[in-house]
């Protein structure tokens, strides 16, 4: 027997309503997509609670470092939503090209084939001087790679995550392995759109021109794009929720943006956003699932599955979508986290393997972590880290007998700046405070971008 609570009334409803919508009279696509991101939610938020132990079984499980006794938590949820999503985004494709799939035929088992139709709408006209044909001459075959590469990408990249939590990939081997993934994008790219040309800021038209033409060095950004925007979302991590609160926010933040495009009727670019939104939406659904567990004090890690697979999400939406320039907007805490930890990173400062804050068991609240310095630093380090530490950029800890000697340093990530400067926190309250961040930087590029670009290049292409 079911019991009645508000949790299941909640599930059932939305599962409903979700069904609902995907079967919606009006057979629009943008509406099923709505009804599947529903069905997702109840399906990942029913299915986690009941596969963790069998993740806990095969050796994917995390401690909770910030808790008393740290706790055994499963791994890899992430893994659940990843597969969630993509079987949605398979049941997804009648939807979507839904109005192509009506075959329309003569009857008898003929297909018609060799008719010239431009319109799918006029085939299905009652008047007998129009051809009745098959619609599958105009099946828009080119959308439909596009569709299958996304998946295909983000398959490759559910793939190469899941390798990397159950083998604990090497850094340096891992950082490359979304380039990888992001092949079957960059091929269909090429083939469909091969656009490689960037606009030029007004001031140096006169010079260059209004575009500039990259050619293969556009591909090369394409695929930094995609490594960038994996690596990013897992190493800006270690607080319960982070992962998974920080995509939600960049998720919401691009929707936005789409909307701005929907609203402007006979838009050109209102196809590729619509296709955001329709990757977006569920990728929503099977995350706000995944927070619910990963919520502090969380019931399970999303592992690095989820980081390199939500970051991919936004690499293909922007690379398909044809804004992946406007998408490195949504991205400053993490671009600012980035370059911040270059020292750690690139090994001029100890890199500790988790930089996570640490957990003070007797407050409860978390603190900033710091990395012991090997050695003392070379003078010109020294002055820096004292410079850094006088701006409140990082903290700094001295010999007890000597305070001419530096043998602490804060670790460089964005969530330990923000605990240098507002003193120690509740785990959630800092996933709070990093989240309404990430809004507030993205709100405020958005308007940046729309009004700000008709400025520097002469025109805005909303
Ligand atoms: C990245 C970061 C590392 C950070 C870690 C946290 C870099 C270079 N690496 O490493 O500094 O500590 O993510 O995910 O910046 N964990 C918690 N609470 C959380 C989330 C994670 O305690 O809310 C711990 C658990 O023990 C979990 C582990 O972190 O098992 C996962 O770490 P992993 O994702 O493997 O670390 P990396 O991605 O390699
Ligand atoms: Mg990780």
């Amino acid at each position: 027997m079911i019991a009645i609570t508000r949790q299941n009334l909640v599930l059932t409803s939305s599962f409903l309503l979700g069904v609902g919508l995907i079967i919606n009279p009006a057979q629009s696509a943008l509406i099923s997509s709505l009804g599947f991101a529903l069905l997702s939610y109840s399906v990942t938020y029913v299915l986690i609670p009941r596969l963790g132990p069998s993740f806990v079984k095969i050796g994917l499980f995390g401690k909770d470092l910030s808790k008393k006794n740290n706790p055994v938590l499963p791994e890899t949820m992430g893994a659940i939503s990843a597969i969630v999503y993509l079987f949605t985004m398979y049941f997804f494709i009648p939807f979507m090209f839904y109005k192509y799939l009506v075959t329309i035929t003569s009857g008898g088992g003929n297909r018609d084939e060799g008719l010239e139709l431009t319109d799918p709408v006029l085939s299905s006209s009652n008047s007998t001087d129009i051809p009745v044909i098959s619609a599958s001459r105009l099946f828009p075959h080119n959308k439909l790679a596009t569709y299958l590469s996304a998946i295909l990408c983000l398959q490759s990249m559910f793939v190469l995550g899941v390798a990397d939590d159950l083998f604990d990939i090497r850094w340096r081997n891992k950082f490359f392995l979304p380039a990888i993934a992001s092949i079957p994008l960059l091929i269909v790219y090429y083939v469909d759109f091969g656009v490689t040309k960037v606009m030029v800021p007004a001031i140096l038209q006169v010079y260059l021109g209004e575009t500039v033409d990259l050619g293969l060095l556009y591909y090369g950004y394409m695929a930094a794009v995609a490594i960038f925007c994996t690596n990013c979302i897992n190493i800006y991590a270690g607080v319960n929720g982070l992962e998974v609160g920080q995509s939600i926010v960049i998720a919401l933040l691009i929707l936005a943006n789409d909307t701005l495009y929907l609203i402007n009727p006979g838009h050109p670019a209102i196809e590729s956003h619509l296709f955001s939104m329709y990757l977006l939406l569920p990728f929503l659904g099977v995350s706000f699932a995944l927070l619910r567990y990963n919520w502090w004090p969380a019931k399970c890690f999303v592992g690095d599955t989820y980081c390199y697979f939500a970051g991919m999400v936004f690499a293909v939406v922007g690379i398909l979508g044809h804004f992946s320039k406007t998408l490195l907007l949504f991205f400053i805490p993490q671009i600012f986290n980035f370059v911040y930890s270059v020292p750690q990173l690139f090994g001029l400062v100890v890199c500790p393997r988790h930089r996570m804050p640490r957990f003070n068991a007797k407050t409860g609240l978390l603190e900033v972590s710091r990395a012991d310095l090997v050695a003392p630093p070379a003078k010109w380090l020294d002055f820096l880290l004292r410079i850094l530490a006088k701006l409140r950029l990082i903290a700094i800890w001295t010999k007890p007998d000597d305070d001419k000697v530096i043998v602490q340093v804060s670790n460089m990530t964005a969530i330990n700046l923000c605990l240098v400067n507002m003193g120690p926190l509740r785990e959630d309250r800092l996933t709070m405070v990093l989240m309404a961040v990430q809004l507030f930087t993205g709100v405020v590029a958005i308007v940046l971008r729309h009004s700000l670009a008709s400025v520097i290049f002469g025109k805005d292409n909303l």
